[in-house]
């Protein structure tokens, strides 16, 4: 994605505003930058001054040693200014990603679940992870050091036409050349370097979909074929890095012949004015120094330019989820302390994409201590009328209530406090069981585990992992059963004793071992609790209070099982079908 360079005031200031704290760092770092660019011009002048003193007719060897002292003082001086200063700027660098990072993933655990619908793991990942370092290169190799070359340009050129101001044009006769050279490597430089960022974002792509879906592709005999693609990728990621790279091996090569032309250039007319300038060897040499100090700065500047470049594409992309402020309303000055009568939907109607309703005028009416349990086709509504209970989403119209009051008037923290979901997928992080169950959550037991574990019948389901609790899940809980994923998030939800259980079953389906763990577990979760049931097993429901078959965003039919079964009608065909 090619951008246009622009010095963009808001973007500057916005990214300034994060070296505040670190105010001392900035400036410091800035403070050297400009002595060091100051000091620059010294070393030339010194060692002009030393071989003037030795070519001069009095042929002083004693100001010789003391113009070269001051050459070995100020190559001291200047390396030891350079060490500080580059120090300074990635540790101020080093503490704005920081702090940026924090920023970006404390806004992403606030944002709307809406929000992680519309944008992809992998662009999150790359805004909190890569987009953020290049604003460490606008430190380290931007703003800071950008000043000082500029600085450290004009002192030379200031300089140089004080000395000989007809030199100095010669000298500098090759700049536009090298501007035009530079204007065309970075244009180059840009494109290349924006294909390979594709270039990396796609083979990133290729390697994660694959591991992700390795059974896939084995089940599917895919592995040659799948192979080749990733040959072409890998291709693709190799020439875009030796296209980017070829701009480098071209351009530096021009910028030597640039200064050798100036050099030349300078030596030439020295040769020719000779007579008429009287030109000592020190301010020729001096000449020949400046030449090659000028360019070096001038040449650097294109890279730098491209870095503070790369890394305003990032700081915008960081901002648009910075300035993001989908979050949800929590408005709520109601506490909830627990249910004492029901929970009640009223015609409720809402839509993930707006006008394609997936819940469509639905009211039921989930009585306080009772079970309840929702039944219907795949992708009929179920597990969105969980997600509205939990205040993922909130309805587009019709009203939820708890107790009679709407679920946005109570505290959100306090509605979560007392009611435990059990997703139909369960997320494991990558730890041990135990934390699975605690969420790293200090006040958490063991011992309480343990006891929860005793209580819902679970020990032997717990021991027949390796280590038991303190077996290691592997990353995002592949190694286990959807249905043991689930029992893991029981023991998590019971532990925190909720007032209202929801559990979105995972399969219809289950090994018989698991089922019967869950079934025990069950008996001691659902006792006093106010629980809905999403059940695929219709089997398990048998003795709900109330079971709604949804269909197509509707309820179609509600009852006993008895009930139900009697009327011979919807329910009746899928549990004999099942
Ligand atoms: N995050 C989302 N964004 C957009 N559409 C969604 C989202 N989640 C679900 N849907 C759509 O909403 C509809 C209802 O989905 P839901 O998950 O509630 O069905 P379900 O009854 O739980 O199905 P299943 O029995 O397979 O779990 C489906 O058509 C689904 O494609
Ligand atoms: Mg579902």
């Amino acid at each position: 994605m090619p951008v246009k360079f622009k010095i963009q005031g808001h973007l500057i200031r916005r990214i300034v505003a994060y070296t505040k704290p670190y105010r001392w760092l900035f400036y410091g770092a800035m403070a050297i930058t400009l002595v060091l660019s100051g000091m620059s011009i010294a070393r030339p002048l010194f060692i002009n001054a030393a071989i003037q003193s030795v070519t001069d007719q009095q042929n002083q060897m004693h100001a010789f040693y003391v113009w070269c002292n001051l050459i070995l003082f100020s190559l001291i001086t200047e390396s030891a200014l350079q060490i500080v200063n580059l120090r300074m700027t990635s540790i101020l660098g080093q503490r704005i990603v920081r702090d940026l990072r924090n920023s970006v993933f404390q806004h992403l655990l606030h944002r709307k679940h809406a929000y992680f619908d519309k944008n992809t793991v992998g662009t999150m990942v790359t805004r909190a992870v890569s987009d953020i370092e290049s604003i460490n290169d606008m430190f380290s190799q931007g703003f800071i050091v950008i000043a000082g070359d500029i600085l450290t340009i004009c002192i030379f050129i200031g300089v140089m036409l004080a000395v000989n101001p007809l030199l100095a044009l010669i000298a500098m006769s090759t700049i536009p050349l090298l501007f035009i050279a530079t204007a065309l490597f970075k244009r180059g430089v840009k494109s290349s370097f924006s294909q390979v960022r594709t270039a990396v974002a796609s083979l990133n792509t290729f390697i994660q979909e694959h591991i992700n879906g390795m059974a896939v592709v084995q089940l599917f005999n895919r592995q040659q074929a799948e192979y080749k693609k990733f040959i072409i990728i890998n291709a693709e990621h190799r020439k875009a890095h030796i296209r980017s790279i070829l701009y480098y091996s071209v351009f530096f090569p021009v910028v030597e012949i640039l200064i050798s032309i100036s050099i030349a250039l300078v030596l030439w007319t020295a040769g020719l004015k000779h007579n008429s300038w009287h030109l000592g060897l020190g301010e020729l040499t001096f000449f020949i120094m400046m030449v090659q100090l000028m360019f070096r700065p001038i040449r650097i500047l294109a890279d730098r330019l491209n870095a503070l470049q790369m890394g305003f594409v990032s700081a915008e992309r960081i901002f648009s989820v910075l300035d993001n402020t989908e979050s949800m309303e929590d408005s709520g000055t109601i506490n909830f302390n627990g249910l004492t009568t029901a929970i009640e939907f009223k015609n409720v109607f809402f839509a993930y994409k707006p006008d394609e309703p997936v819940i469509k005028g639905i009211s039921v009416y989930f009585e306080k201590g009772k079970t309840h349990a929702i039944v219907g086709q795949t992708g009929s509504g179920k597990s969105t009328i969980a997600a509205l209970m939990a205040r993922f989403y909130d309805p587009d119209s019709g009203s939820i209530t708890f107790d009679g009051v709407p679920l946005t008037q109570y505290r959100m923290s306090h509605i979560r406090r007392k009611t435990a979901l059990v997703l139909q997928e369960v997320h494991l992080l990558n730890d041990t069981i135990f934390n699975n169950i605690s969420l790293r959550n200090s006040e958490i037991s063991r011992a309480q585990v343990l006891k929860g574990i005793q209580e819902l019948h679970l020990d032997t389901f717990i021991s027949s992992f390796e280590g038991g609790l303190d077996y290691k899940v592997q990353e995002r809980g592949q190694s286990l059963s959807s249905g043991q994923r689930q029992l893991i998030a029981f023991i998590r939800a019971y532990i925190f004793n909720p007032d209202i259980f929801i559990l979105d079953e995972a399969t219809a389906t289950l090994d018989s071992y698991t089922e019967q763990y869950i079934q025990t577990a069950l008996q001691t979760l659902l006792k006093n609790r106010t629980c809905i049931l999403i059940a695929h097993r219709l089997s398990t429901i048998k003795h709900a209070h109330c079971i709604y078959v949804m269909h197509s965003g509707q309820i179609q039919e509600q009852g006993s099982f008895n009930t139900l079964m009697a009327l011979q009608s919807h329910f009746y065909t899928m549990y004999n079908t099942q």
